[in-house]
């Protein structure tokens, strides 16, 4: 026998377990997110947490980030860094992966939260220039207060109405552990029943484990604290970014900016 019982339904999640997630973070019975326990194998989140905090030389394989505006087809992979020390690395699927296995996880998180919003697997994978392109971001937050205020996204308080999108979900792949690498609030999710938990902490997460919640719950780090010898609170997050134009229309908007500046500098030096 030469033949296989594959097809390309295997290469989905059945249609029931879909449905549970979707519940968990949708209805108004459910806390609006869902967590996979070791989603990655522990052997993967060493790696990528010992890549990202150790051995990443981001002066080579990264450029500074300095504006959203560099975000489009064919730009390099961009880091920033704060005084504290905290870091963020942009890697788009378009660049040769720094680190496979870290490109490789975030490609398959991404298709699971395109199944699960029932969007095509392809979607927001490649960049299309005005569109929105998943950039998976690792982050590496520091000792810090506020680092991220309460809002949400996508939901009906978007002032322009076009970013309104109820079924749009965030993941976090956690690579930390609370306690271990740092401490202080951590995550804070409000559920759809709008009851606060502070995920790592209450949830008691382990690196590996990866959380899909609902973008437009109400969510934000009070404080992380740091201390002589942890890392901190390390994650990789899956922004849908818009895409800017390409490099043509974004000289043709730098120009038209600089007259505009130009134009009315000399309208008040007249007046
Ligand atoms: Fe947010």
């Amino acid at each position: 026998m030469n033949e296989v019982p594959l097809s390309v339904k295997s290469a989905y999640l059945d249609d029931e377990i879909i449905h549970s997630i979707r519940m968990k973070l949708y209805h108004s019975s459910g806390p609006g997110y869902v967590v996979f326990r070791q989603f990655i194998p522990s052997e993967y989140s060493r790696h990528i947490f010992d890549y990202w905090t150790k051995y990443v030389v981001p002066e080579k394989s990264h450029q500074q980030f300095i504006s959203r505006e560099l975000l489009r087809p064919g730009n390099p992979n961009f880091y920033s860094q704060s005084p504290n020390g905290s870091k963020s690395f942009y890697n788009p699927f378009w660049n040769a992966p720094p680190d496979e296995v870290t490109h490789e996880v975030c490609l398959k998180i991404v298709h699971l939260r395109n199944q699960i919003e029932s969007r095509p697997s392809f979607s927001e994978i490649f960049p299309i220039p005005g569109g929105r392109c998943v950039i998976p971001r690792i982050v590496i937050t520091k000792t810090g207060k506020n680092i991220l205020v309460p809002h949400s996204d996508y939901g009906l308080d978007e002032p322009k109405p076009e970013n309104i999108d109820l079924r749009r979900t965030q993941a976090t792949l956690f690579l930390s552990k609370y306690g271990k690498d740092y401490s202080g609030s951590g995550f804070i999710f409000n559920t759809n029943q709008r009851e606060k938990v502070q995920l790592e902490k209450e949830l008691n997460l382990d690196p590996g484990d990866l959380v899909i919640w609902k973008y437009s719950n109400v969510h934000a780090i009070d404080s992380i604290n740091v201390d002589d010898g942890q890392v901190g609170f390390v994650r990789i997050l899956f922004p849908p970014e818009k895409i800017c134009p390409s490099k043509k229309q974004f000289l043709g908007m730098k120009t038209r900016r600089l007259f505009s500046r130009v134009f009315n500098k000399l309208r008040r030096f007249a007046k």
